[in-house]
Protein backbone atom coordinates (compact mmCIF):
# COMPACT_ATOMS: atom_id res chain seq x y z
CA UNK A 1 0.00 0.00 0.00
CA UNK A 2 1.40 3.21 -1.19
CA UNK A 3 1.03 5.92 1.10
CA UNK A 4 3.28 9.08 0.20
CA UNK A 5 1.53 11.05 1.24
CA UNK A 6 0.95 10.33 5.03
CA UNK A 7 3.00 11.64 7.40
CA UNK A 8 6.37 10.02 8.42
CA UNK A 9 6.23 6.70 10.94
CA UNK A 10 9.75 7.11 11.79
CA UNK A 11 12.98 9.01 9.97
CA UNK A 12 16.92 9.17 9.93
CA UNK A 13 18.60 12.51 9.43
CA UNK A 14 21.91 12.67 9.22
CA UNK A 15 22.86 9.26 10.23
CA UNK A 16 26.45 7.79 11.13
CA UNK A 17 27.00 4.66 12.60
CA UNK A 18 30.75 3.36 14.09
CA UNK A 19 31.49 0.49 15.50
CA UNK A 20 34.54 1.06 17.82
CA UNK A 21 36.48 -2.61 19.28
CA UNK A 22 39.79 -2.00 21.09
CA UNK A 23 41.74 -2.16 17.95
CA UNK A 24 39.12 -1.70 15.19
CA UNK A 25 36.48 0.84 13.87
CA UNK A 26 33.83 0.52 11.54
CA UNK A 27 32.45 3.17 9.70
CA UNK A 28 28.90 0.99 9.08
CA UNK A 29 27.02 3.79 8.30
CA UNK A 30 27.81 7.48 6.63
CA UNK A 31 25.38 10.28 6.49
CA UNK A 32 21.71 8.30 6.39
CA UNK A 33 18.70 10.34 5.68
CA UNK A 34 15.55 8.58 4.80
CA UNK A 35 12.10 8.40 6.50
CA UNK A 36 9.35 5.29 6.10
CA UNK A 37 5.85 6.99 5.55
CA UNK A 38 2.92 5.29 7.63
CA UNK A 39 1.56 2.26 5.81
CA UNK A 40 4.55 1.83 3.74
CA UNK A 41 6.29 -1.12 3.07
CA UNK A 42 9.61 -0.60 2.03
CA UNK A 43 12.49 -3.03 1.17
CA UNK A 44 15.92 -2.52 1.90
CA UNK A 45 18.42 -3.64 -0.14
CA UNK A 46 22.66 -4.18 -1.00
CA UNK A 47 25.57 -6.31 -0.38
CA UNK A 48 26.61 -8.32 2.65
CA UNK A 49 28.46 -5.69 4.84
CA UNK A 50 26.78 -2.48 3.45
CA UNK A 51 24.79 -1.31 6.89
CA UNK A 52 21.52 -3.26 6.10
CA UNK A 53 21.22 -4.85 9.37
CA UNK A 54 22.71 -1.42 11.25
CA UNK A 55 20.45 0.51 9.47
CA UNK A 56 16.67 -1.45 9.94
CA UNK A 57 18.11 -2.03 13.74
CA UNK A 58 18.67 1.74 14.15
CA UNK A 59 14.81 2.32 12.20
CA UNK A 60 13.57 -0.40 15.04
CA UNK A 61 15.42 1.52 17.79
CA UNK A 62 17.43 -1.56 19.21
CA UNK A 63 20.32 0.89 18.53
CA UNK A 64 21.60 4.15 18.61
CA UNK A 65 23.38 6.16 15.81
CA UNK A 66 27.08 7.54 16.87
CA UNK A 67 25.71 10.99 15.12
CA UNK A 68 22.41 12.14 13.66
CA UNK A 69 18.64 11.99 14.79
CA UNK A 70 15.82 9.73 14.89
CA UNK A 71 12.37 11.06 14.83
CA UNK A 72 9.79 8.96 15.79
CA UNK A 73 6.34 10.52 14.77
CA UNK A 74 7.71 13.79 14.52
CA UNK A 75 9.45 13.40 18.05
CA UNK A 76 13.19 13.55 18.43
CA UNK A 77 14.07 9.72 20.34
CA UNK A 78 16.90 11.44 22.23
CA UNK A 79 13.75 13.38 23.86
CA UNK A 80 12.51 9.86 25.35
CA UNK A 81 13.40 8.49 28.90
CA UNK A 82 14.77 5.03 29.23
CA UNK A 83 11.04 3.32 30.33
CA UNK A 84 9.16 5.60 27.33
CA UNK A 85 11.71 3.90 24.82
CA UNK A 86 11.01 1.03 26.15
CA UNK A 87 7.43 1.08 25.89
CA UNK A 88 7.74 2.30 22.36
CA UNK A 89 9.91 -0.74 21.27
CA UNK A 90 7.15 -3.37 22.57
CA UNK A 91 3.99 -1.24 21.86
CA UNK A 92 4.94 -0.01 18.60
CA UNK A 93 7.50 -2.33 17.13
CA UNK A 94 7.72 -5.55 15.92
CA UNK A 95 11.00 -7.59 14.71
CA UNK A 96 11.23 -10.19 12.37
CA UNK A 97 14.85 -11.98 11.89
CA UNK A 98 15.84 -14.60 9.59
CA UNK A 99 16.73 -16.99 12.47
CA UNK A 100 13.81 -17.15 14.26
CA UNK A 101 14.74 -16.39 17.76
CA UNK A 102 12.25 -19.11 19.16
CA UNK A 103 12.53 -20.31 22.79
CA UNK A 104 12.73 -23.64 21.76
CA UNK A 105 11.44 -24.85 25.52
CA UNK A 106 8.66 -22.77 25.29
CA UNK A 107 5.42 -24.28 23.22
CA UNK A 108 4.22 -22.00 20.34
CA UNK A 109 0.96 -20.44 21.55
CA UNK A 110 3.77 -19.70 24.75
CA UNK A 111 6.57 -18.36 22.55
CA UNK A 112 4.07 -15.66 20.80
CA UNK A 113 2.78 -14.27 24.26
CA UNK A 114 6.23 -13.33 25.04
CA UNK A 115 6.27 -9.65 24.11
CA UNK A 116 2.61 -9.21 26.43
CA UNK A 117 4.50 -10.06 29.09
CA UNK A 118 5.94 -6.53 29.78
CA UNK A 119 2.74 -4.88 28.84
CA UNK A 120 0.48 -3.69 31.61
CA UNK A 121 -2.83 -4.73 32.85
CA UNK A 122 -3.61 -7.92 30.69
CA UNK A 123 -4.38 -10.53 32.21
CA UNK A 124 -3.61 -13.98 30.78
CA UNK A 125 -6.85 -14.72 29.44
CA UNK A 126 -6.50 -11.62 27.31
CA UNK A 127 -2.85 -12.52 26.38
CA UNK A 128 -3.54 -16.45 25.72
CA UNK A 129 -6.81 -14.45 23.98
CA UNK A 130 -4.42 -12.19 21.94
CA UNK A 131 -2.01 -15.42 21.44
CA UNK A 132 -4.56 -17.12 19.42
CA UNK A 133 -5.57 -14.37 16.95
CA UNK A 134 -1.85 -13.75 15.71
CA UNK A 135 -0.87 -17.39 15.23
CA UNK A 136 -5.01 -17.27 13.33
CA UNK A 137 -3.34 -14.93 11.09
CA UNK A 138 -0.50 -16.46 10.06
CA UNK A 139 -2.90 -19.76 10.07
CA UNK A 140 -1.11 -21.87 13.04
CA UNK A 141 -3.98 -22.38 14.73
CA UNK A 142 -3.54 -26.14 14.56
CA UNK A 143 0.32 -26.15 15.75
CA UNK A 144 -0.33 -23.79 19.11
CA UNK A 145 0.60 -26.55 21.77
CA UNK A 146 3.75 -27.91 19.60
CA UNK A 147 7.39 -26.80 20.56
CA UNK A 148 9.45 -25.20 17.84
CA UNK A 149 11.59 -28.20 17.06
CA UNK A 150 8.13 -29.79 15.83
CA UNK A 151 7.56 -26.91 13.06
CA UNK A 152 9.59 -27.09 9.22
CA UNK A 153 11.30 -23.73 8.56
CA UNK A 154 8.34 -21.56 7.36
CA UNK A 155 6.34 -22.14 10.33
CA UNK A 156 8.79 -21.51 12.96
CA UNK A 157 9.29 -17.97 11.19
CA UNK A 158 5.54 -17.72 10.95
CA UNK A 159 5.44 -18.14 14.97
CA UNK A 160 8.13 -15.19 14.50
CA UNK A 161 5.80 -13.31 12.69
CA UNK A 162 2.83 -14.08 15.01
CA UNK A 163 5.01 -12.59 17.99
CA UNK A 164 5.99 -10.05 16.37
CA UNK A 165 2.45 -8.74 15.35
CA UNK A 166 0.55 -10.17 18.70
CA UNK A 167 1.06 -6.27 20.12
CA UNK A 168 -0.70 -4.93 17.13
CA UNK A 169 2.63 -3.11 16.30
CA UNK A 170 2.41 0.07 13.88
CA UNK A 171 6.59 -0.39 12.90
CA UNK A 172 7.33 -4.02 11.38
CA UNK A 173 10.72 -4.64 11.06
CA UNK A 174 12.01 -7.80 9.55
CA UNK A 175 15.52 -8.84 8.48
CA UNK A 176 16.15 -11.51 5.34
CA UNK A 177 12.26 -13.33 6.72
CA UNK A 178 12.71 -15.67 3.60
CA UNK A 179 16.35 -15.11 3.82
CA UNK A 180 16.33 -18.98 5.72
CA UNK A 181 13.27 -20.32 3.29
CA UNK A 182 12.78 -22.29 0.35
CA UNK A 183 11.50 -19.97 -2.45
CA UNK A 184 7.51 -21.48 -1.60
CA UNK A 185 7.40 -20.90 2.25
CA UNK A 186 9.33 -17.35 1.45
CA UNK A 187 6.02 -16.80 -0.51
CA UNK A 188 3.66 -17.46 1.96
CA UNK A 189 5.39 -15.02 4.17
CA UNK A 190 5.40 -12.06 2.12
CA UNK A 191 1.94 -13.29 1.65
CA UNK A 192 1.41 -12.45 5.41
CA UNK A 193 3.59 -9.50 5.31
CA UNK A 194 1.35 -7.81 2.26
CA UNK A 195 -1.83 -8.98 4.32
CA UNK A 196 -0.72 -7.29 7.02
CA UNK A 197 -0.03 -3.95 5.29
CA UNK A 198 -3.03 -3.89 3.70
CA UNK A 199 -5.31 -5.14 5.07
CA UNK A 200 -4.10 -4.15 9.22
CA UNK A 201 -2.24 -1.31 7.76
CA UNK A 202 1.16 -1.71 9.44
CA UNK A 203 3.96 -0.20 7.98
CA UNK A 204 6.92 -2.69 7.38
CA UNK A 205 10.66 -2.23 6.28
CA UNK A 206 12.27 -5.32 5.23
CA UNK A 207 15.71 -6.41 4.34
CA UNK A 208 15.80 -9.22 1.25
CA UNK A 209 18.39 -10.20 -1.21
CA UNK A 210 15.66 -11.09 -3.16
CA UNK A 211 15.11 -9.00 -6.06
CA UNK A 212 11.84 -10.52 -6.80
CA UNK A 213 10.58 -9.63 -3.73
CA UNK A 214 11.74 -6.37 -3.78
CA UNK A 215 9.84 -5.73 -6.39
CA UNK A 216 6.56 -6.79 -4.68
CA UNK A 217 7.20 -3.74 -2.01
CA UNK A 218 5.90 0.02 -2.17
CA UNK A 219 10.00 1.27 -2.22
CA UNK A 220 13.15 0.04 -2.70
CA UNK A 221 16.24 1.70 -0.25
CA UNK A 222 19.19 0.39 -2.09
CA UNK A 223 22.37 0.47 0.60
CA UNK A 224 25.85 0.22 -0.42
CA UNK A 225 29.30 0.48 1.77
CA UNK A 226 26.89 2.37 4.70
CA UNK A 227 25.53 4.89 2.68
CA UNK A 228 22.12 5.06 0.64
CA UNK A 229 22.53 4.94 -3.03
CA UNK A 230 19.24 4.66 -4.08
CA UNK A 231 15.42 5.22 -3.18
CA UNK A 232 13.03 4.22 -6.14
CA UNK A 233 9.80 3.28 -6.42
CA UNK A 234 9.58 0.17 -7.90
CA UNK A 235 6.36 -0.74 -8.22
CA UNK A 236 2.36 0.14 -7.02
CA UNK A 237 0.65 -2.95 -8.69
CA UNK A 238 0.08 -5.40 -6.13
N1 LIG B 1 28.56 -5.24 16.57
C1 LIG B 1 29.43 -4.90 15.62
N2 LIG B 1 30.71 -4.57 15.92
C2 LIG B 1 31.58 -4.20 14.96
N3 LIG B 1 31.27 -4.12 13.65
C3 LIG B 1 30.01 -4.44 13.29
C4 LIG B 1 29.04 -4.86 14.24
N4 LIG B 1 27.88 -5.10 13.58
C5 LIG B 1 28.14 -4.88 12.29
N5 LIG B 1 29.41 -4.47 12.10
C6 LIG B 1 30.03 -4.08 10.81
O1 LIG B 1 29.23 -3.08 10.22
C7 LIG B 1 29.10 -3.29 8.83
C8 LIG B 1 27.64 -3.41 8.46
O2 LIG B 1 27.11 -4.60 9.03
P1 LIG B 1 25.59 -5.05 8.85
O3 LIG B 1 25.37 -6.20 9.73
O4 LIG B 1 24.72 -3.86 9.03
O5 LIG B 1 25.60 -5.48 7.30
P2 LIG B 1 24.45 -6.14 6.43
O6 LIG B 1 24.23 -5.28 5.26
O7 LIG B 1 23.26 -6.43 7.29
O8 LIG B 1 25.13 -7.50 5.94
P3 LIG B 1 24.47 -8.96 5.68
O9 LIG B 1 23.77 -8.88 4.35
O10 LIG B 1 25.65 -9.85 5.61
O11 LIG B 1 23.57 -9.28 6.82
C9 LIG B 1 29.92 -4.53 8.52
O12 LIG B 1 31.17 -4.12 8.02
C10 LIG B 1 30.06 -5.23 9.83
O13 LIG B 1 31.27 -5.93 9.91
MG1 LIG C 1 22.34 -8.20 7.93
Amino acid sequence: MTSIHQPSIIALSGVEKVYRTDKLETQALTNISVSIAAGEFVSIMGPSGSGKSTLLNILGLLDVPSRGSVTLHGKNVESFKDNELAAIRNQEIGFIFQSFHLVNDLRVVDNVEIPLLYRKGLSGSERRKMALEALDMVGLTSRTKHFPSQLSGGQQQRVAIARAIVGKPRLLLADEPTGNLDSKMGDEIMSILHTLNTTHHATIAMVTHDDRLAAATDRTIRVFDGSIVGNSVLSSTH
